[in-house]
């Protein structure tokens, strides 16, 4: 099977975030979207199939979820991360970002820490902060450009009185894959300190060729509190439909969580992502496994022409995940300035890396699940500008 990932798509005038939403976050339409992290290729024909199939039954009410929704994640976590699930450790769950707001709610009281490992994916901050829970930064270590976990620092974290540790694996936005021994020493600290772990693992699929992400789950003994937060949105580039699981195998904690979501009656999800759901983790795999040599094609482009043509800008491969860190620090911008030299100059809109928190001060975030040729287009431009 081939898939054209070359494929120009305009998404324009589809209620896009990362394109019709330009004018508000960037003040300006005129710039390249490599922000928001979704991408611009179209779905597993698998996944269209069922949704036509699905509408050409012409009535749309509430939705439950079928055994088969279970059943294909089962099937996916032991094919994909030889990970064996119960059934009933999985909870059905609106999305990722509210189960991260769930999970604050579940397992911190108002006041209580909560571990996050900055830089990190914005919502881990906003989760514990909108919550009214102590927000306890264990910020990542760079060596040489490659991201680490200061150890001995959790420790202190944990000693706080922390109640969760929110892991995210692989890590938005740095790329690491976090390894066996790491996630290892992670679990020991948590075991120590009597801490509850929400492990993110959403861009679990999204791995690049000789690196291994392990899910922490695996390494699970009895009685540790781990709760995986597990989705086929960001692999299969869907995640405007909204359906996540939750993996939660203690059973008062299973409990907790499906309360936090009751308190909001956030229980059931829409007709579409119950279809695109099941269809992505039953027949998607080729797509996928097409999907990760693009991206890694792309990846090594990028580094490459980075390397040699715009030296002030620093980048380490990313070990998973379609995100970019552009450590832009030599061009000794402040972060506004930075922001706005992309956006004025290059025509560019990336994330800024300050929204991930201080340690992503002088960074910028950059989305390549896009066409190569675009980001041939925008790496030329940032040459010809920094000059
Ligand atoms: C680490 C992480 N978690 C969660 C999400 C979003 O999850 P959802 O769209 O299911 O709320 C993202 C999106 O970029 C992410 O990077």
């Amino acid at each position: 099977m081939t898939f054209n990932f070359d494929l120009p798509i305009n998404r324009e005038n589809t209620n896009s975030v990362k394109f019709d939403g330009r004018q508000h976050y960037f003040g300006t339409a005129d710039v390249s979207p490599l922000w928001v992290a979704d991408m611009d290729f179209a779905v597993p024909e698998c996944i269209t199939h069922a949704l036509q199939q699905r509408l050409d039954h012409p009535v749309f009410g509430y939705s439950i979820y079928p055994e088969s929704l279970y059943q294909v994640t089962i099937d996916w976590f032991v094919r994909r991360h030889q990970w064996h699930l119960e059934r009933e450790w999985i909870v059905m769950a609106p999305g990722v970002v509210p189960s991260l707001f769930a999970a604050v709610q579940a397992f911190a009281k108002e006041g209580e820490g909560v571990i996050v490992q900055s830089p990190v994916y914005f919502p881990f901050f906003s989760a514990v902060t909108t919550n009214n829970r102590k927000l306890i930064d264990n910020p990542l270590r760079e060596v040489n450009g490659r991201y680490e976990i200061d150890f001995d620092h959790l420790e202190t974290c944990a000693k706080q009185g922390a109640r969760l540790l929110m892991l995210c694996t692989p890590h938005n936005p740095v790329g690491r894959v976090w390894t066996v021994d790491e996630l290892n020493k992670i679990l020991d600290i948590a075991r120590r300190y009597e801490l509850t772990i929400l492990s993110d693992d959403i861009h679990c699929d999204l791995v690049y060729s000789g690196n291994t992400h392990t899910m922490l789950g695996r390494l699970a003994q009895p009685g540790d509190k781990i709760i995986t937060t597990i989705a086929p949105n960001k692999t299969f580039n869907i995640p405007g439909l909204g359906l996540s699981a939750l993996v939660i195998p203690d059973k008062a904690q299973r409990a907790a969580m499906k309360k936090a979501f009751e308190t909001l009656h956030v229980g059931n999800s829409n007709p579409f992502s119950i279809v695109a759901y099941e269809a992505a983790y039953r027949s998607g795999e080729a797509w996928l496994d097409a999907l990760l040599q693009y991206l890694r094609a792309t990846r090594d482009f990028a580094a490459e022409f980075i390397a040699q043509h715009l030296p002030q800008i620093k980048m380490t491969k990313p070990e998973a995940t379609y995100l970019l860190w552009l450590d832009c620090r030599e061009l000794g911008l402040s972060d506004p300035a930075l922001r706005d030299f992309f956006i004025r100059e290059c025509k560019l809109g990336l994330s800024p890396g300050i929204v991930f928190g201080e340690g992503g001060s002088g960074f910028m975030r950059m989305n390549i699940g896009t066409p190569r040729q675009s980001i041939g287009n925008a790496l030329d431009l940032i040459k010809t500008h920094m000059k």
